[in-house]
């Protein structure tokens, strides 16, 4: 592919060098682009030799040049050139004036000419990170379509430990891969895509749920989307905005989930059940909030409706996924669910482990065909997971097709 990297003046600057050698390792053209703030890291120099590509460092022509038209619409060449463009370190402020639509400068301005892919790899400071203007301008830029590489956490330059390191530049690559593989082999597809916990009340303040965080559906959602599929996403309370492309129906209950997916299923050629849904629910929960008192409580639970089960009864000629969460004999588990569920496939995680799953933005799955066959994705992140289970979703159409 060919991709431009936009450097952003960060102390992590310095660590695009090696990201241009991943990148090219794996077989991609790229081209530098710098802020002026990143020149007081690092020099155009380093790059250039890398690349033996000249690095873009402004706008304007140098006062000199004989060439002042070719660098008046550079940005919008080096934006027609590239198939993606990388940002890292993507800076708290390259951030913010990617959200408002600023362009003030080469890299801004590219950004807003560019019309393929944006993976933005921020790195700053933990408090900067977590401010809430940071963090609602990456869900502007998510909304859009941006694939934001988190950062790692670890040691920082002003000598605190916490959330803001560049991301690893393999990790980075990684994901501009992952956009690479990508066809559109959904297209002419509705896939219906559930995802989140659901909430069941116990009385109209409190209620039962589950540690989903949504981000394993709404990155399936988001790349099916991206793959060319018409999605439906019907999600439990989650903390994640509306992926790019998505029509995303909103459900707090197990019987409100149930609904909404056998309203969507006439229109579903794929149904992909990733939600984590409550078993469980208060039947008639009361009206009025339960009063604390010093003899024990104790509260009958009924079972929520198996919606999964039900798509499975009456899935027809759709493609049906689910989703197992083990914390232990996971292949068997799984294998069972599959057979109990009517799935196609089920992708299977155990949930019980650090840093993976459940609350994560990394996950390590067993995705198991209908035939049996085990692949196995990860550990790696979700969005990664997200189209290697897609890619054998389409492989497995095809079969069916062929048989
Ligand atoms: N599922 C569902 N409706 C439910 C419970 C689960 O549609 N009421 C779906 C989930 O979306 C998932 C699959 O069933 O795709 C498996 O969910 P999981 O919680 O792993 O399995 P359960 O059947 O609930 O079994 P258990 O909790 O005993 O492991």
């Amino acid at each position: 592919m060919r991709a431009v990297l936009g450097v952003g003046g960060g102390i992590a600057a310095y660590k695009a060098a090696e990201l241009v050698r991943a990148l090219q390792q794996r077989g991609h053209d790229v081209q530098v682009v710098m802020t002026r703030a990143a020149q007081e890291f690092i020099q155009p120099l380093t790059f250039a030799a890398l690349t033996g590509r000249k690095v873009v460092t402004s706008l304007w022509a140098a006062p000199d040049s004989q060439d002042i038209l070719s660098s008046a619409v550079e940005h919008i060449a080096v934006a027609q050139e590239n198939d993606v463009l990388i940002v890292a370190p993507a800076t708290a402020d390259l951030l913010a004036k990617f959200a408002q639509g600023l362009a003030d400068d080469f890299l801004t301005t590219l950004y807003l000419a560019f019309t393929g892919r944006v993976v933005l790899a921020p790195a700053m400071n933990t408090a900067m990170w977590e401010h809430p203007a940071t963090q609602s301008n990456l869900d502007v830029l998510r909304g859009r379509g941006c694939s934001i590489v988190d950062p790692d956490e670890g040691w920082l330059a002003c000598g605190t430990i916490g959330a803001g390191r560049l991301p690893d530049p393999v990790r980075i690559a990684d994901r501009v891969d992952s956009l690479e593989r990508r066809k559109r082999d959904f297209e002419g597809e509705t896939l219906l895509i559930t995802a989140g916990p659901t909430q069941e009340s116990l009385d109209p303040v409190r209620y039962i749920s589950n540690r989903s965080s949504g981000k394993m559906g709404y990155a399936l959602a988001e790349a099916a989307a991206r793959r060319g599929a018409r999605v439906v996403l019907i999600s439990g309370p989650v903390n994640l905005p509306p992926p790019a492309n998505v029509e995303r129906i909103s459900v707090r209950t197990a019987q409100e989930m149930r609904a909404a997916v056998l309203e969507q299923l006439q229109d579903a050629s794929i149904v992909i059940k990733a939600a984590a849904v409550a078993d469980y629910y208060l039947a008639n929960a009361p009206q009025q909030k339960l009063k604390k008192t010093a003899a024990r409580l104790s509260l009958e639970l009924d079972p929520t409706p198996d919606i999964l089960a039900e798509v499975g009864q009456r899935k027809g000629d759709r493609l049906l996924i689910g989703f197992a969460a083990e914390t232990e004999n996971l292949l068997e588990e799984a294998r069972r669910k599959m057979k109990a569920k009517k799935c196609d496939m089920l992708v299977a995680n155990l949930v019980n482990r650090d840093g993976l799953g459940f609350e994560s933005d990394r996950n390590e799955v067993d995705i198991i065909s209908h035939s049996g066959h085990v692949v196995h994705a990860g550990p790696a992140e979700k969005e990664t997971i997200a189209e290697r289970i897609l890619d054998q979703v389409a492989t497995l159409r095809l079969s069916l097709h062929a048989t």
